[in-house]
Parts: C-alpha cells; sequence; structure tokens
C-alpha cells in the first residue's frame, strides 16, 4: 500500500471529518469528483474500538488515500491501542480536540481536551512512539471565550511532536453559531513552525482564496460545503493550485450526485437505513431550488429508493 503515503507538505484542502455524514461512500464520492485532498473518516471513539475493531465506521477504499483515522478520546491506553490498530490502514493519524457535543465532552472527550493539554500531548506522544505515522490535532479556540487557549494548546502540540494542526476558529461553547474567527487562524500561523490548516465557513473558492491570503495558513479544511457538491474540494485544488475557476454544478449535476449518492448508500446499508441516512442531505443538493423546502418535505417522507428518484426526475423535468 504504497499509496497511502502522505506528503504533508503538498497538502493544500482537507476534506474536514463530519460524524454521520463523511462515510466511506462520501469519500469515495470526492475522489471521484476529482479532488487529490487529504480525507478523513468520521471522528471514531477510541473506546468503541478497542471493543470492536471492525466497526462499519472503520470502512475505507483505497482511492482515498491520502487517508487520515480520526480519532476521539481521553485515555492514553485506549488511543495509543486505537492508533495501532488503524496503523496498517492509516496515512496517519488526527486527534479529535475540537467535537463540542455535551455527551463527548462530558467524558473529557473532545473539545473538553483543550481543558486538559498536557493530557492531550501525552496521548500525542504516546501514539508518535508506538505508531509511525504522522499525527495531527484538530481544535477550537477554546471551551469558551474566556478560556481561549487556542496558541498554548498548539505550542505544546507542536513541542510534543505534531505534524501539523487545524483550527476551527469558534470556542466549545459557540457549538456552531456565529463565524470562524480567521483572524485567530492568522495568530496561530504566526506562532508554529508545522502547517497550519484553516476551518470553518469555507463554501466557496472565493472563500478559501480569502481566508489562505488573510491567514497565510498551508491550506483549508472543508466540511459542511462538500454536502451537496462533491467537486467542491476539487474545484477549490484548481483555483488555488492553477487559478482556473470552475462554476458550481447545475442542478441536473447535483440531482445525478443525489441519485447516485442514494443508490450507493442503499446499496450499502439496506433500502430503510440508506434512506434514513440521505435525509440529512436533501437540502443541501436542491439549495438552489426557489421551493426547496417543499421538495424538502416530500423528500424526507419517502421510504423507498424508487420513490425518491421519481421525486428527483419530477425536480429536474420542472426546473431544467
Ligand atoms: C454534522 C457534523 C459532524 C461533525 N463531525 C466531526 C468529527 O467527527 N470530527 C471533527 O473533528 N469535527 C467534526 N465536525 C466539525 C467539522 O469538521 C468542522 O470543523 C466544522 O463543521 C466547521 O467547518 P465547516 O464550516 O467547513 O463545516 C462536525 C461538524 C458537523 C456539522
Amino acid at each position: 500500500m504504497e499509496n497511502k503515503k502522505i506528503n504533508i507538505s503538498e497538502i493544500k484542502v482537507i476534506q474536514a471529518p463530519l460524524a454521520g455524514i463523511s462515510d466511506c461512500i462520501f469519500r469515495n464520492l470526492i475522489r471521484k469528483y476529482k479532488s487529490k485532498c487529504l480525507m478523513t473518516t468520521e471522528m471514531i471513539s477510541s473506546e468503541m474500538l478497542c471493543n470492536n475493531p471492525d466497526a462499519r465506521i472503520v470502512q475505507y477504499d483505497e482511492i482515498q488515500y491520502p487517508l487520515a483515522f480520526q480519532l476521539v478520546g481521553h485515555k492514553i491506553d485506549k488511543m495509543t491501542k486505537s492508533a495501532k490498530i488503524l496503523a496498517p490502514y492509516a496515512s496517519m493519524i488526527d486527534i479529535n480536540c475540537g467535537c463540542p457535543v455535551k455527551k463527548v465532552v462530558v467524558s473529557g472527550d473532545g473539545s473538553a481536551m483543550m481543558k486538559t493539554p498536557k493530557l492531550a500531548c501525552d496521548i500525542l506522544k504516546s501514539i508518535k512512539d508506538n505508531v509511525d505515522l504522522p499525527v495531527s490535532v484538530k481544535f477550537r479556540l477554546g471551551f469558551t471565550s474566556k478560556e481561549e487557549n487556542y496558541i498554548e494548546f498548539a505550542k505544546a502540540l507542536e513541542e510534543a511532536g505534531a505534524d501539523f494542526v487545524t483550527l476551527h476558529a469558534r470556542t466549545r461553547s459557540q457549538m456552531y453559531s456565529g463565524q470562524s474567527d480567521w483572524s485567530k487562524i492568522k495568530l496561530l500561523q504566526k506562532e508554529l513552525k508545522i502547517p497550519v490548516f484553516a476551518n470553518g465557513d469555507i463554501k466557496t473558492l472565493e472563500d478559501a482564496k480569502k481566508c489562505l491570503d488573510m491567514t497565510n495558513a498551508q491550506g483549508v479544511s472543508i466540511g459542511r460545503g462538500i454536502m451537496g457538491d462533491f467537486s467542491l474540494p476539487y474545484r477549490i485544488e484548481k483555483y488555488l493550485n492553477e487559478n482556473i475557476y470552475t462554476a458550481e454544478p447545475d442542478l441536473s449535476l447535483k440531482i445525478e450526485m443525489l441519485k447516485e449518492h442514494l443508490r450507493l448508500e442503499v446499496l450499502n446499508m439496506g433500502e430503510k437505513n440508506g434512506v434514513k441516512f440521505m435525509r440529512k442531505f436533501y437540502p443541501h443538493y436542491i439549495s438552489s431550488l426557489k421551493n426547496a423546502s417543499k421538495y424538502r418535505s416530500v423528500l424526507v417522507s419517502l421510504e423507498y429508493e424508487k420513490e425518491i428518484i421519481e421525486v428527483l426526475d419530477e425536480i429536474l423535468s420542472l426546473h431544467s
């Protein structure tokens, strides 16, 4: 598996981890639309992985390389054991110190790790000592605005051996409200020698360029913007690397993407679960429609793939 090796200095675009969204099929579709970005799995609980090393969340495909497996947890032994389980398949390991969700932070995981920087560094060091792979860390500005410690946190991680960091420039208390404060990514970039990747609210080619011009980060990490447009990472790469602007896919291409996404999820999970899983994606695929909410309500009420395809064909015939 030579192709699993990663050259960090060449990475400009990272597909950000999205739990419940960026599964194996999602990542394969990004590659189908030609991006060479660094892919990231959804966060994988180290507690869960140690009990069930074959869990579905670990599914991957070789075309996804370079591929980071993201781990969440706060126990040195379990995080290290998990990294060892994943090492044969991973291009690198990413440690989640940014997840704001209550059920994650109550156990001291995700963004709660920003309150225990020494523990975060010890986990990083232990993974690096036991696994011959690059290790990165993704985090936020801090737990609350009064506890913003992203610079000290990142410096400690750099000292502990982190290969790069990704900053989602919101605090944990903000969850997803407000805006990612890119000016703080710029401050962090100035303080570190290792590469910094900018995350939060990068949804267009212009956003990516503006963010990099402003922050001097090595690259961008894109999450929600990819929902409903698998070509976004490729279009951003083309724009950043070659200054070539590729327009957003039109409705007919988006519906083609949606149909394929649905077909593959149904194939993978079965019709009942696949159809249910896809409900969160419809608003993103059909956002350009004036009457998107009407169609969204119809689509989420359907239970069979065939019925969904019929509605999508009707949308296409009425809008193209
Ligand atoms: C539904 C959802 C799931 C997410 N899951 C993860 C995750 O598993 N690991 C992680 O580090 N961040 C996760 N995030 C945060 C994103 O990776 C990213 O930091 C955030 O959405 C901001 O970037 P964006 O504006 O490009 O989406 C998640 C965000 C959302 C909305």
